[in-house]
């Protein structure tokens, strides 16, 4: 009985604390778009004797905590690179199992009652939908309906992405829209922007990039986004430990960069 006691008050303090940073936090500036290359799943998995199938679903568990403390701090869009193109080459019983999470979580974390509802979030899967299995692409479909409506706030959920691919398939709608006018085909940058997945999302200009577990590496991920002014940020936790504690130094120095850029 009192042991119970003391963890509902260990929870009360943590709960108060963790409200607290968030409102000092979300007092300063707050990026309005932010990425993730979630990486370190299978390292996780490794080290804390655990399938790679379950280093992918707390990767999942991961994802839905940080996404809530980017929309408790306000921030207005966040892409997470969930399947490379790349991964199809990944064992069968790998692919598999994401695929899984996909079809079984999307559909969860849309529903009634759940995170994107209660923020107001709209759900968009940026990529090659049409090479995902056939169940895959009716749950993101579905999922991507449930939320249709929402538009306070953006997950664009990558997958099956690379950041090459889409600005292929950018320049392609370019090209095909000046073939309306034949005389001389003048293709612009902004013409490329305008026709990239995110940008057709309607998702804002990407302020931070964070890859998890070490590594530093692009690997294919939002490279047209992150050329202006993108401030890189780089974390040596495995994706499914990334949480607030790693969050909060990532943000104050966004904060420190957009006071000394005002200032200076
Ligand atoms: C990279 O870690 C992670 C992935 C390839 C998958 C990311 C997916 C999730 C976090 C689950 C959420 C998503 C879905 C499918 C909706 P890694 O496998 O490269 O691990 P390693 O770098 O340790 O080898
Ligand atoms: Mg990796």
């Amino acid at each position: 009985m009192l042991r119970r006691g003391w963890t509902w008050l260990q929870n009360k303090i943590t709960t108060k604390a963790r409200n607290f940073v968030l409102k000092v936090l979300a007092a300063g500036p707050i990026p309005r778009h932010v990425g993730f290359v979630m990486d370190g799943n299978r390292r996780y998995a490794r080290v804390h004797h655990k399938a790679v199938w379950q280093g992918h679903s707390d990767g999942f568990v991961a994802l839905r905590r940080i996404l809530e403390v980017c929309l408790r701090l306000d921030v207005k869009c966040v892409s997470a690179f969930a399947f490379s193109i790349e991964n199809f080459k990944r064992s069968e019983d790998e692919v598999n199992a994401l695929m899984k999470i996909a079809e079984e979580k999307l559909i969860e974390l849309s529903s009634h009652g759940d995170l994107l509802e209660e923020y107001g979030v709209r759900l968009n899967i940026v990529g090659r939908k049409e090479l995902l299995p056939e169940a895959v692409q009716k749950a993101v479909a579905k999922a991507e309906e449930m939320t249709r409506h929402n538009d306070r706030a953006i997950l664009n959920l990558c997958m099956p992405y690379t950041s090459r691919d889409e600005i292929v398939t950018a320049v392609e709608s370019c090209v095909r829209n000046a073939e309306d006018m034949p005389d001389e085909i003048r293709i612009s940058e902004d013409d490329i922007d305008a026709q990239l997945m995110t940008t057709l999302g309607g998702s804002p200009p990407l302020d931070v990039l964070v890859r998890t577990s070490g590594v530093k590496r692009l690997s294919d991920f939002l490279l047209w986004q992150g050329c202006e002014n993108t401030q890189l940020q780089f974390s040596d936790s495995y994706w499914p430990d990334f949480g607030l504690l790693d969050f909060i130094p990532i943000i104050l120095d966004y904060q420190r960069k957009v006071w000394t850029r005002t200032i200076s």
